[in-house]
C-alpha cells in the first residue's frame, strides 16, 4: 500500500468484524512501526496499553454504565475549546450530523443518540481496545509528538488490512480507565483506540468525512 493510499483510505472505522481476532504478534509489530514516530531529541513519549477479553470487557461494563448513568465524568486535559466558535464548531456539527444522518438518528432522540455512542465502550465490536499515556510531566511538544505515533500506528495498521478508531470517548472516565488499566498515577491517558477488521457490511463504516481544500488553510509568501 502505498503512504498516501493508506492516509487518504483511512476512515474511523466503527463496526469491526469481533469474531476476526488480531493476533499478538501483529499488535507488536503495529506499535514496532508506530514507535519510529519522530519525537524532539527522540523522547518517545509514549505508553500503550492493549485489552483484549476480559480486562477489555471490564472497561466496557464500568464505562457503559457511567455513560448510561449519565455521568459526564470529567477531562483530564482540555481535548477541545472550551469555548465553541466557527469555524469549528460548523465543522463539529457537519460531522455529527452527517453521522446521524447516515444512520437515521433524530438529534432529538436522546435514547437512539445514546444506544449510538454507547458503542464506543463497547469498542465498536473490536476484539482489540489500546490505551494511549502520557506521563504527567510532559509538556506540549510531547502531545505533539503523540499525534505522530498515533496517526504511524492508525496508517501501519491499514497496511496489514486493520483499521482503527481513535477514541477520545474514553477520556471522561480516565479514572475508571487507568484504574482497571493498573496504570500508575504518573501517567494520564491520551486517547484510546479500538483496532480490528472492518465490518464490510456495516452502513456507519460506509461514511467518508470531508476535509478542507489546501487553499483555504494556506498561505503562500514570496
Ligand atoms: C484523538 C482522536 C479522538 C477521537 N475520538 C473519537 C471518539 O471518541 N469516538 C468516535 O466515534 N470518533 C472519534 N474520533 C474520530 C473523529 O471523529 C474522526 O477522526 C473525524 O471525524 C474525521 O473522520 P475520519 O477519521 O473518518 O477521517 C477521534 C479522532 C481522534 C484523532
Amino acid at each position: 500500500m502505498r503512504v498516501s493510499e493508506a492516509i487518504v483510505g483511512r476512515q474511523s472505522i466503527r463496526a469491526f468484524l469481533s469474531d476476526r481476532p488480531v493476533t499478538d504478534d501483529q499488535i507488536k509489530a503495529l506499535l514496532n512501526i508506530a514507535g519510529r514516530a519522530p519525537s524532539g531529541s527522540n523522547i518517545q513519549p509514549w505508553h500503550a496499553y492493549i485489552v483484549r477479553h476480559e480486562r477489555k470487557q471490564r472497561i466496557t461494563d464500568a464505562c457503559s454504565a457511567r455513560y448510561l448513568d449519565g455521568d459526564e465524568g470529567e477531562y483530564e486535559y482540555h481535548y477541545y475549546p472550551r469555548q465553541w466558535r466557527q469555524p469549528y464548531i460548523g465543522r463539529r456539527r457537519q460531522t455529527g450530523f452527517g453521522l446521524y444522518g447516515l444512520l437515521g438518528i433524530e438529534r432529538q432522540d436522546a435514547e437512539a443518540v445514546k444506544s449510538y455512542r454507547v458503542q464506543n465502550y463497547q469498542f465498536f465490536g473490536a476484539p482489540v481496545g489500546l490505551f494511549f499515556t502520557i506521563d504527567r510531566d510532559m509538556e506540549q511538544g510531547s502531545w505533539v509528538d503523540y499525534g505522530m505515533f498515533l496517526q504511524s500506528f492508525m496508517l501501519a495498521a491499514r497496511e496489514m488490512g486493520l483499521e482503527t478508531c481513535a477514541q477520545a470517548a474514553f477520556c471522561p472516565y480516565h479514572d475508571t480507565v487507568m484504574s482497571i488499566l493498573e496504570a500508575p498515577a504518573e501517567q494520564m491517558l491520551v486517547c484510546g483506540m479500538s483496532l480490528g477488521y472492518a465490518d464490510p457490511e456495516a452502513l456507519i463504516n460506509t461514511y467518508r468525512t470531508e476535509r478542507l481544500d489546501a487553499a483555504e488553510f494556506m498561505t503562500v509568501l514570496d
